[in-house]
């Protein structure tokens, strides 16, 4: 019996990852002939509520518990309980901090390193400004940027922005910051935010970096509503292979970075059956024990179709 929590349903990686979740629960019933029985909360964004929850799910006697932590500098009620009753937890894609993690030796951890996926779209995002003339819109040869970030405090924001802007410089690309803003990873928040930058920077963007596909649609759909034709828009670029992937296929986007929510899930099944089933762990190859880390891709127009929707497993 494993129980889930997720900080926000609607969160888009999060509620594809947990589908995906699902998916390999059901393979796994059908390989192993054990039943799975598989209990999703919604935090609802409310720290408070997600500890109900996992005392809920230890009343409940579930074996396993996956936590999706809504305010992953907060764990501690969490890790206590799940220490008291025994209980093992695995954390994913919202990273706590190494010291936390220690606090308990049945602590996990599934998810991916944050500064590989800022690499490798500043990668993207050099590429496509050496190779493409028209990218530099005045010509002055340098790439102006506006930022969408992701929540404050989480870790894929800040390090995303952070690498993602050096690898762009350190692979020859001169870049000039004119502005940012921070729209949580979420679609609407990001349309109003680029909305404001362009009535502040006009025509002077050159490039939107977004930390994830929802925020870079969002990017776009202001872009649409601004009247100007497509030749005119800045590059745009994201992060997860969601719903940015069609944007890809149809060049609104210039790539994305894809984090493998497959992986993720299968990792975190694999980890949640063998917790539950008392089996050894070492087939699993976790790193100092307690991390599983999957890698991320870039994906362009090029290799954009093997990654769309029931190609990817
Ligand atoms: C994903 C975002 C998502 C966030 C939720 C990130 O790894 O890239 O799309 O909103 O996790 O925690």
């Amino acid at each position: 019996k494993i129980g889930i929590s997720v900080y926000d349903q609607y969160d888009t990686f999060v509620s594809e990852m947990m589908k995906d979740f699902n998916d390999y629960a059901t393979k796994k019933e059908e390989e192993t002939g054990v039943a799975i029985n598989i209990d999703t909360y919604n935090a609802s964004a409310s720290q408070s509520t997600q500890n109900s929850q996992v005392e809920n799910m230890i009343t409940e006697g579930c074996d396993v518990i996956c936590v999706n932590l809504v305010d992953r500098t907060d764990p501690t009620a969490i890790i206590d309980l799940a220490e008291k009753n025994n209980i093992p937890v695995i954390f994913f894609n919202r990273e706590l901090v190494e010291e936390d993690l220690e606090r308990w030796t049945r602590l996990y951890y599934v998810g991916a390193q944050a500064f590989e996926s800022g690499i490798m779209q500043g990668e993207l995002a050099a590429e496509a400004f050496l190779t493409d003339q028209s990218l530099d819109k005045n010509g002055d040869g340098i790439f102006q940027y506006v930022v969408l970030e992701g929540e404050a405090g989480h870790q894929d924001a800040i390090v995303r922005t952070e690498y993602s802007v050096s690898t762009m410089i350190d692979s020859g690309v001169e870049g000039e910051k004119l502005g940012y803003a921070i729209a949580n990873w979420n679609r609407a928040q990001a349309q109003t935010k680029m909305a404001q930058l362009m009535s502040q920077f006009g025509d002077s963007i050159e490039l939107v970096i977004a930390n994830n596909d929802d925020m870079a649609l969002g990017a776009i759909d202001a872009l649409k509503a601004s009247g100007l034709t497509k030749d005119e828009w800045p590059a745009v670029i994201g992060i997860d292979g969601t719903v940015g992937l069609e944007a890809v296929k149809n060049k609104e986007m210039i790539g994305t970075v894809y984090n493998d929510k497959e992986g993720q899930a299968d990792a975190m099944l694999n980890l949640a059956y063998e917790l539950s089933t008392g089996s050894d762990l070492s087939d699993l190859n976790l790193i100092d024990g307690k991390y599983i880390r999957l890698p991320y891709a870039r994906v362009t127009c090029d290799d954009v179709d093997s990654y769309m929707e029931g190609d990817t497993e």
